[in-house]
This record gives structure tokens, C-alpha cells and sequence, in this order.
């Protein structure tokens, strides 16, 4: 089978980028169906982009390399083309929008698309044994024991990265990097919940609330769960991208209270009230349960000194917790550090050194923060590569 440009992975940036190439285009992917990612978005609603989308949001060895495909196809771009497909969408908070209905309707946005440029999508197929040729490359295609040899002037590289292997996601696009030459920096699991030994939180499994969560000198402000295994929400998995083994992270759990100056306040007014019942009106009960054998809290408002006051007050607003890891790849949403962005050119995503050979969506080492970020750079990064296919 001869091509213009053959793509592996049938994922966001996958179908993205095929649905806008011209010629012929070939789509391949060994899951069942593609867009597997994108179905099980959001809950089920696909937090598809981020109206603060930039590259402020984005982590990769090179903080530059982003900006000039988030430029050239912005939320807005993306935004519009939801809006001519009818698709209705709300933002749920912190610029994060989602589908109204359902996830499915942005994969069937791009399946309608990929059906109007005539691409053929070949699923449940594998891709192996890519080489070089002088007008491009060879590689074998497998569908149900059947081989056929692929040649393509262009080869796009879209398999995503190693986050949740149950759903299909391997290392290929890494090991092509590889092969032609293209480094691929260390990888690790991002948004990501943390561990604890000894199941340290099971007593308060199920109790969420807003807090700071910090990690590598990065601050995040949003909702805290604790979990059977140790600490999850929005805050511990956007902190997660920061953290590195054996360092502590610090968790301010009343960033947003004088909870100081209302204590004393109430020490003032009726200091014959349990500190730990105070403390209630701010946290939750089991919360603060929790925390009064940890840091030996006893008696009324009126026994407690200023300096206690504000030693327990500083304690939760401070508290400095050693994770002994994480769940990995079996539940992180990403895969941080991917193909060197050194090695591609930043408007084409392009291998600097492999004419015809591009990387794009999370393969390459460009990794959102939580609440769109991600599906943004797929969307972004192939249609960098697509304009110039
Ligand atoms: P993606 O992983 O989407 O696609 C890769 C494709 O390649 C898959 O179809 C896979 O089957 C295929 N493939 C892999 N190896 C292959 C091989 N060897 N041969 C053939 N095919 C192969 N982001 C966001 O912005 N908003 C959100 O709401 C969420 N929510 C979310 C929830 C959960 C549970 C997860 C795990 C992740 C998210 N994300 C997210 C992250 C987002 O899903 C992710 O960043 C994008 O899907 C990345 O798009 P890609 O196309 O690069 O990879």
C-alpha cells in the first residue's frame, strides 16, 4: 500500500492531525475503536480545552517549545470548530470546558471529519518494523494475521504515551524516536494520585477539601481527597507533575481562612467552647478527628494560648507530608518527558534530523496541567504537523 502519510495512534492528536492532512492519509491503531482517551474524559464529558490555555500551563525540559503551536491553533480555534459541530459545552470552573452530553460527541466530531478528508482508519491493526527509505518509509501493518507493507512519503508518530496500559497505551512512539535517533527524555507518571505507607488516610478515605497542595515549588489551589491509599483531587494531581521521590510535599489545608484570627475571636466570645468543635466550622469533622490525635488536640477555646493558637494554625496550614510514591501508570492521567523537543522543529513538530518523521500529542515532552491543558497541546501539536503534511 502506497501513502502520503501514514499516522499511528487514532487518539486526539492522531485523529486531529489526520482529519486535516491533505492526500492520502492512512490512520492506524490496534485498539478497537478510536479516541478510547477521549471517551472516558472528564468523566465521561471530555474537559476538551482551557480558556487560560498557554504555555505558563505546560511542562516540558524545553518551556519555550509550545508556545509557537499553542499560538497557531489556539481553545479559540478548537472552541469554534465544537461550535459548527453542534457540540454544547459549559465551563465548569477554572476556565475548564466540558461537553454538555457526552465525550462521544467530540470523538464523532472527529470521526465525521476524518470521513469528509477520505482517511483511511485502520483499526485494530499493528505497526511494526518501520524503516528508512529514500522516499520516506516502510513498515508492516498486521490486522488479524494478515501482513501488508506500508510505504509512506510522511510518517506521524501519535501513539501518546505509557498512562494506563490497560487501555492500550505502549511506548512505540518513544522507541521510533529511538531508532531514528531521537532522544526521548526520562519519563515518569504524572496526574497522579500519591501513595502513603501503612494506608495512612484510610480512616478519612472519602473526605475532600480545598487546599493548597505544593510540590517542586509549585503551589496548586483546589480540591484535596483523601483516599484508602493516600491523597488524590484536582490539587494532590496537578502537584504530582512537580514532585520527585522521597520529597515532602506541603499542604495548606485553610488557605483561604484566618482561621488564627477566628479562633481567638471566638476564644473572646465564648472561650468554654471545645477547640476541636470550633475547628469543625472550618473543616471537616472527620478532618479534624483526624488531625486532633496527630496534633494532640484537647480542651476549650480558653485553654489554648496565642502561641498554641497559632502553632495548631500554622501546623495545618504547613503540614509537610513524604509520599512513598505514587499509583503509576495504572492511573496517572499523562505521561511527563516524551520525545526530546530539541530534536523537532517547534512550528511542524518535525524530526530535525529524520525529514518526514513528526511526533505530536503527548508522545513528545509537553505536558498540561489538569483541566484541559492536555487535549489543547493534542489538538495544537497535530495541527502543526497537519499544515504542513
Ligand atoms: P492518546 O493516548 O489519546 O492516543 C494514542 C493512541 O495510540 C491510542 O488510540 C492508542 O490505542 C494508540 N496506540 C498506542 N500504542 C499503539 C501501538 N503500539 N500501535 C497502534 N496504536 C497504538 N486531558 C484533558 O485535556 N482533559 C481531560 O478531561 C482528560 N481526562 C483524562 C482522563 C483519563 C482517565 C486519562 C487517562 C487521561 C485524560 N486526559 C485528559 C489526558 C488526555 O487523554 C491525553 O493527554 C490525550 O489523550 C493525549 O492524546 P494523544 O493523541 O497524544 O494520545
Amino acid at each position: 500500500m502506497q501513502v502520503d502519510t501514514a499516522i499511528i495512534g487514532a487518539g486526539a492528536a492522531g485523529m486531529m492531525c489526520a482529519a486535516h492532512t491533505i492526500g492520502r492519509v492512512l490512520l492506524v491503531d490496534h485498539a478497537r475503536a478510536p479516541g478510547e482517551k477521549i471517551r472516558i474524559s472528564g468523566g465521561g464529558r471530555c474537559n476538551f480545552t482551557n480558556l487560560h490555555c498557554g504555555p505558563h500551563a505546560f511542562l516540558s525540559a524545553n518551556p519555550h517549545f509550545a508556545k509557537s503551536a499553542l499560538a497557531r491553533y489556539t481553545q479559540w480555534d478548537f472552541i469554534d470548530l465544537v461550535d459548527r459541530h453542534r457540540i454544547t459545552w459549559h465551563e465548569k470552573t477554572l476556565g475548564q470546558l466540558f461537553c454538555d452530553t457526552s465525550a462521544k460527541e467530540i470523538i464523532a466530531m472527529l470521526r465525521e471529519l476524518l470521513q469528509q478528508n477520505g482517511v483511511d482508519l485502520s483499526l485494530q491493526t499493528t505497526a511494526s518494523d518501520f524503516a528508512k527509505t529514500p522516499d520516506g518509509f516502510e513498515f508492516t501493518l498486521t490486522r488479524d494475521s494478515v501482513t501488508q507493507q506500508v510505504c509512506a512519503r510522511r510518517l506521524v508518530m501519535a501513539t501518546g504515551g505509557k498512562s494506563i496500559p490497560k487501555m492500550g497505551a505502549t511506548g512505540l512512539a518513544y522507541d521510533v524516536a529511538t531508532q531514528f535517533g531521537l532522544p526521548v527524555t526520562d519519563t515518569r507518571p504524572a496526574l497522579v494520585p500519591f501513595t502513603f505507607p501503612q494506608e495512612r488516610f484510610a480512616g478519612l478515605a472519602g473526605v475532600s477539601v480545598p487546599a493548597r497542595v505544593t510540590a517542586g515549588g509549585q503551589s496548586f489551589d483546589e480540591a484535596l481527597l483523601f483516599t484508602h491509599r493516600g491523597l488524590s483531587g484536582p490539587a494532590v494531581l496537578q502537584a504530582s507533575s512537580y514532585w520527585r521521590e522521597s520529597e515532602a510535599v506541603t499542604v495548606n489545608l485553610i488557605p483561604h481562612i484566618d482561621l488564627l484570627g477566628d479562633l481567638r475571636t471566638r476564644r473572646a466570645a465564648s472561650g468554654r467552647r471545645n477547640l476541636t468543635t470550633e475547628m469543625a466550622t472550618a473543616l471537616p469533622t472527620r478532618l479534624v478527628d483526624h488531625l486532633a490525635s496527630d496534633l494532640n488536640l484537647t480542651g476549650n477555646l480558653a485553654d489554648q494560648s496565642d502561641k498554641r493558637l497559632s502553632d495548631v494554625c500554622t501546623q495545618l496550614s504547613d503540614w509537610h507530608l513524604t509520599p512513598s510514591g505514587t499509583e503509576g501508570y495504572r492511573t496517572a492521567e499523562v505521561t511527563l518527558g516524551g520525545v526530546d523537543t530539541n530534536a523537532l522543529s517547534a512550528k511542524t513538530m518535525e524530526a530535525k534530523n529524520v525529514p518526514g518523521l513528526f511526533f505530536i500529542g503527548e508522545a513528545v515532552d509537553v505536558t498540561g496541567w489538569l483541566g484541559g491543558y492536555n487535549f489543547q497541546w493534542a489538538w495544537s501539536s497535530a495541527m502543526a504537523a497537519a499544515r504542513s503534511l
